[in-house]
């Protein structure tokens, strides 16, 4: 692999996709050659695993959570496949909107034992890691704040009634977060989204650049 690995993550309202666009304007602004995409949903087979994933089924049946895990990897190994490792391979850098830590942190918060992703993930990744992983950490409750003022009062009010489950399990998904920022500090920066855009785009950017040196990727 000669390329760049980079994948930002984080909770809902954490200020993710802002960040992604103003780290890949950042960056083709340099003239680096660069791929952004995303999972799930970065291949178009992966877009209708997108779809099955994320859009309630008129029948009201939902995935149970290892269903759900294979499809996510599905998609992942798919996205590997088509996407990713080409683009590495030809010495591009990858820039990705979640990977195998939103996995780690979703699928373990709704009971997937770490086991089973373990397994699963080594069949798919054939140890391929980021190079770098951008945590956006943010309190759930202030995250879906956010995510409730952007939909509108109505959308904020549909929202809190149902919302303890959810800020208990997005809870769940920001410790799982942490732990592994914890486990793998080298590799996983944790960035406050509490500042503000200019501030976290900074202190991404600190992160970034001295990785784009050292890879030889010509940084001011
Ligand atoms: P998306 O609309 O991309 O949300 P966001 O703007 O928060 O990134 O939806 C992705 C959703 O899928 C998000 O809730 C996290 C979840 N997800 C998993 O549960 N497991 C995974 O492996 C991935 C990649 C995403």
């Amino acid at each position: 692999m000669a390329g760049v690995f980079i994948t930002i993550e984080g909770v809902e309202g954490s200020g993710k996709s802002t960040q992604l666009a103003r780290l890949s304007a950042r960056i083709q602004r340099l003239g680096l050659p660069l791929v952004v995409s995303k999972e799930p949903g970065g291949t178009a087979l992966g877009k209708e695993l997108r779809r099955l994933l994320l859009e309630p089924h008129p029948s009201g049946e939902v995935w149970c959570p290892d269903a759900e895990l294979l499809l996510f990897y599905a998609d992942r190994a798919q996205h590997l496949h088509a996407v990713v490792r080409p683009a590495l391979d030809e010495g591009k850098l990858v820039l990705l909107d979640r990977f195998e830590d939103s996995t780690r942190a979703y699928q373990g918060a709704s009971g997937v034992p770490d086991g089973a992703m373990d397994r699963i993930g080594d069949l798919v990744l054939r140890r391929l890691k980021p190079h770098l992983t951008l945590l956006l950490d943010l309190d759930p409750e202030e995250g879906m704040a956010r995510v409730a003022a952007r939909n509108g009062a109505h959308g904020a009010f549909a929202e809190t009634r149902f919302d303890q489950a959810a800020l208990e399990f997005h809870r769940r998904v920001r410790a799982r977060f942490l732990a592994l920022a914890q486990a793998e500090p080298n590799r996983i920066a944790v960035v406050s989204a509490r500042e503000s855009p200019d501030q976290v785009e900074a202190a991404l950017w600190s992160r970034v650049s001295p990785l784009l040196r050292s890879a030889g990727l010509g940084v001011d």
